[in-house]
Formats: structure tokens, C-alpha cells, sequence
């Protein structure tokens, strides 16, 4: 299963892919992820990603698409992945058209998780995220057990550096500006399906099944 999520910032992507993950055991690629694990090691692309991660801006089109396309050669990949958060240019989805052209793989199915922006701050703000084991958490919508602490593996939580309200806020009018006119594109080509991202956790996981299940 090939599956593509999209959203604006604080829709649930990382969320509903964690599940859809442990539900069809293939490959969760996030392009914020892979960033963040970069500036974590302090390399190079690290150094460069958090520059425009903490202003609220994309990382430049030629970086990003050369991550995705070395993670998508990967062998393990040919079981099956979702891509949270990329792509987010036209000229992104162009590569990855491109990309999954060459690799002989066809998506199975475009899911835009459709959240009213007044919601996204709230969300955002509130998320807490594992230093362990990374799993994602919201201090009033989806809290720990115990304050602070993972459910899963017991790690520390802590709140994103991008998570400040006027970084989302900017976020946000780059999604406008940047992202969202993949909506069209991919509707388009007949894989788009939008789901009602309002709803709790569990009915937006089981209405992204039902969606999958017509693919
Ligand atoms: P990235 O990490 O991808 O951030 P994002 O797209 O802004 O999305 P988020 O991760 O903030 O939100 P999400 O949709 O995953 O929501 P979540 O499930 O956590 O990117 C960060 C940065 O990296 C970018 O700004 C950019 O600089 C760079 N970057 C990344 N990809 C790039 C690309 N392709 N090109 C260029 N630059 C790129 O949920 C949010 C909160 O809400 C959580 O607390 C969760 O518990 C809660 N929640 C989830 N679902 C629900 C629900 N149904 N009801 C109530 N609460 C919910
Ligand atoms: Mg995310
Ligand atoms: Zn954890």
C-alpha cells in the first residue's frame, strides 16, 4: 500500500500515520521527521533544515526532494509506505512523480486530513511529542497517562521548537500560499479523498480505512 498524506500543520498526519503504520506495517516517511532527526545529529542538512524549520518556511525544494528520493530507493520501501508531509510544492510532486515513475510504483490513494484553520493553533500548541520513541501526544485531546511521560516507552515528552504560536501561524500561510494547491492537482488525477479531520482520532483513523479499502 502506497499512500500519500496530506494536511495543513497540526491536521494529525503523524498521528494517523503512527496508526495506519501499526495497522498495514509499512514504512512512515516524514520529511519533518527527517529533519528533525538531522538537527538532532547536527549535521549539515541539520544546520540548514532548522534555519527555515524555526521561521516557519519550507526547506528548499532541490534539499528535500533529494531526501525523499535516496529514503524511497531504500529496499524496504517496496512493501509499502506513507509519506507525511511531502509533498508540499508542485515542483515536489513533480520529482515524485518522477521518482515513483523510475521505481515502477504507483500510489495507491491521496488522503488530505481537512482541519478549519482556527482549530490547527490549539493543536499545535498543545502537542507533545516523545523523545523516545517519538509518538505524538496533546496536553487536552490526546494526553498521557501520566504527565510528561510516554505511554508507549516511558520517555520524556517535550514541545516542538516550531510549536510557538506565531511560528504556526506562519506556517500555516505557507501551507496556504505553498501546499495547498495540490489539493487540485492530485484531485486531478482521480486519488484525492479528503477526510474530515474535526473528528476524534479513532473516527478519522477508521474513515482513512474505509478510503483505503476502494483503493
Ligand atoms: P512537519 O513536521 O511535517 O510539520 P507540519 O506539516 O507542519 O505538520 P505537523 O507535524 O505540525 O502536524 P501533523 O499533521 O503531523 O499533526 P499531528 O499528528 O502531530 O514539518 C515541519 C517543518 O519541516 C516544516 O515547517 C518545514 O520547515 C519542514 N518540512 C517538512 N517537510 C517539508 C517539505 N516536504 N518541504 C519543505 N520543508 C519541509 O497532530 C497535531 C496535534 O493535534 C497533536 O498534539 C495531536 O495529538 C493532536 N491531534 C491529532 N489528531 C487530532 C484529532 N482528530 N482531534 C484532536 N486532536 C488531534
Ligand atoms: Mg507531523
Ligand atoms: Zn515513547
Amino acid at each position: 500500500m502506497y499512500i500519500l498524506l496530506m494536511g495543513p500543520p497540526g491536521a494529525g498526519k503523524g498521528t494517523q500515520a503512527e496508526k495506519l503504520v501499526e495497522k498495514f506495517k509499512i514504512q512512515h516517511i516524514s520529511t519533518g521527521d527527517m529533519f528533525r532527526a538531522a538537527v538532532k545529529e547536527g549535521t549539515e542538512l541539520g544546520k540548514q533544515a532548522k534555519a527555515c524549520m524555526d521561521a516557519g518556511q519550507l526547506v528548499p525544494d532541490s534539499v528535500t526532494i533529494g531526501i525523499v528520493k535516496e529514503r524511497l530507493a531504500k529496499p524496504d520501501c517496496k512493501q509499502g509506505f506513507i509519506l507525511d508531509g511531502f509533498p508540499r510544492t508542485i515542483e515536489q510532486a513533480d520529482a515524485l512523480d518522477r521518482t515513483l515513475g523510475e521505481l515502477g510504483i504507483k500510489l495507491d490513494r491521496v488522503i488530505n486530513i481537512s482541519v478549519p484553520a482556527d482549530d490547527l493553533v490549539s493543536r499545535a500548541t498543545g502537542r507533545r511529542i516523545c523523545k523516545g520513541c517519538g509518538a505524538t501526544y496533546h496536553i487536552t485531546f490526546n494526553p498521557t497517562n501520566v504527565a510528561g511521560k510516554c505511554d508507549k516507552c516511558n520517555g520524556e515528552t517535550y514541545q516542538r521548537d516550531d510549536d510557538r504560536e506565531e511560528t504556526i501561524t506562519k506556517r500555516l500561510s505557507v501551507y496556504m500560499a505553498q501546499t495547498k494547491p495540490l489539493v487540485e492537482y492530485y484531485q486531478d488525477k482521480g486519488l484525492y479523498t479528503e477526510i474530515d479531520g474535526r473528528q476524534p482520532i479513532d473516527k478519522v483513523f477508521s474513515d482513512i480505512v474505509a478510503s483505503l479499502r476502494g483503493a
